[in-house]
């Protein structure tokens, strides 16, 4: 790729800007040497003003989601662009998150460019699972978990019954949801559904991958190789 459209695709700016910064000798290799629109040397090896590239396509982040913040790109309040990188917004192809959260609803959020991965994890035959740790308004009542796990529970305004969902109780108001899909305020509709009210809702896993108890609210970084995997591996017992 020629290196005005590579910095043109991660946000350094449109093609015009990035040509001016090039003939202004923001570009160079790893030993100093200033590059010219020509050149374009392996990614790792190229600098803007001394820092190495922001990551190539295919970047695949994880993001710990604050309460407060929208995963729309155009909301015009706090949204998960603004705890990123701010180039990161202006890459093409564009970096979407892989299903979204509610403005409410906090833990971990993926972003990625690449389309393909993005709609195998979200994709209900993926059985790519999606935990989610509830907080309750009221005692649950022992119903619960047959009702999310029947394949039958019809949420007002859908179409087709919810697929069968497992339900782990962990306190008298607290408990761990898996699903397989991701329908609008899911969790949320369900526990209304039973007669109760979400207070507080934190998505804690991805497939087997866990949000990493290191990586504070507001916090991102890309993902390991082995971290890669374990979106599609393991169920964690759910
Ligand atoms: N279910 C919800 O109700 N909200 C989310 O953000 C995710 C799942």
């Amino acid at each position: 790729m020629k290196l005005i459209k590579l910095l043109a695709n991660l946000g350094y700016g449109s093609r015009k800007e990035v040509q001016r910064l090039i003939r202004a000798g923001a570009l160079s290799d790893d030993q100093g040497n200033v590059l010219g629109e020509g050149e374009c040397p392996p990614h790792a090896a190229i600098r803007f003003r001394g820092a190495p590239l922001d990551p190539p396509f295919p970047l695949l982040v994880m993001l710990n989601k604050p309460d407060g913040y929208t995963c729309s790109a155009d909301d015009p309040g706090a949204t998960v662009y603004d705890l990123l990188p701010a180039r990161f917004a202006l890459r093409n192809p564009v970096l979407s998150p892989v299903g979204r959260l509610d403005k409410d609803t906090t833990g971990l959020l993926l972003l990625t460019d690449d389309g393909q991965l993005l709609h195998k994890i979200i994709h209900p035959k993926s059985s790519c699972l999606k935990i989610y740790h509830a907080e309750l308004d009221r005692p649950l009542e022992g119903h619960e978990a047959a009702l999310f796990g029947s394949g039958e529970l019809a949420l007002k305004s859908d179409s087709k019954p919810l697929l069968p969902a497992r339900l782990e109780v962990l306190g008298e108001r607290e408990a761990l949801v898996t699903l397989h899909e991701g329908r609008y305020h899911q969790v949320r509709r369900m526990f209304a559904a039973a007669g109760n009210h979400v207070l507080a809702l934190r998505r804690v896993a991805i497939g087997g991958l866990r949000l990493p108890a290191d990586l504070a609210e507001g916090e991102w970084r890309e993902l390991t190789p082995d971290e890669r995997l374990l979106i599609f591996a393991g169920t964690l017992g759910a």
